[in-house]
């Protein structure tokens, strides 16, 4: 593993940031970096970023193995479908979007589809609760999904298709209610 020269600059860039000593501190903004490059936390990426940092390999490990943001194996070249699994959307049917993802996509979470597009995982509440039950993909979050939004999501994303991020039944999507913006 290797970044490339522009992120390679910028990761030299965020260690300097910190007191000598606390090189250690650029973990974070370091593994994501290279996570944005490969698509997934590798382990000659976590190798290098020790090596960049002065850690230990397995302590570099250990964060990146802490926050589910990390992806520790290859994701799907579409998306990675992240279904939040938390009480809320629990109730809301988080288990009828877990069980379109094992049907759409693959069995087991951390698996790639059969096409190699998608992977999908439950994580802890994503802080959309208002909104259950959602997922979040990539950097944004649909909420308010059913089993034929969510569906008919996985086919548009499949297809190359432009989808909107939000609520998807539109609740606040035309105009946010007074004090909620
Ligand atoms: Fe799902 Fe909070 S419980 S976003």
């Amino acid at each position: 593993f290797a970044f490339t020269p522009a992120n390679q600059a910028w990761a030299e860039a965020q260690i300097t940031k910190y007191p000598e000593g606390r090189q250690a501190s650029a973990v974070i903004p370091l593994l994501w970096r290279a996570q944005e490059q490969e698509g997934w936390v590798t382990k000659p990426a976590i190798e290098a970023i020790a090596d960049m940092l002065g850690m230990a390999y397995i302590r570099v490990l250990e964060v990146a193995s802490f926050y589910f943001m990390f992806q520790l194996q290859p994701t799907g070249s579409v998306a990675n479908i992240q279904i939040c699994g938390t009480t809320s959307c629990m109730i809301c049917g988080a288990e009828d979007l877990v069980a379109v993802c094992k049907e759409k996509i693959a069995e087991k979470p951390h698996t790639l589809s059969a096409d190699g597009k998608f992977t999908w995982e439950e994580v802890e509440c994503l802080g959309a609760c208002t909104n259950a039950p959602m997922a979040q993909i990539g950097k944004d979050y649909y909420e308010d999904l059913t089993v034929e939004s969510f569906t008919k999501l996985l086919d548009d994303l499949a297809a190359g298709k432009d989808v909107t991020p939000g609520p998807q039944n539109g609740r606040y999507a035309a105009e946010p209610k007074s004090g909620l913006t």
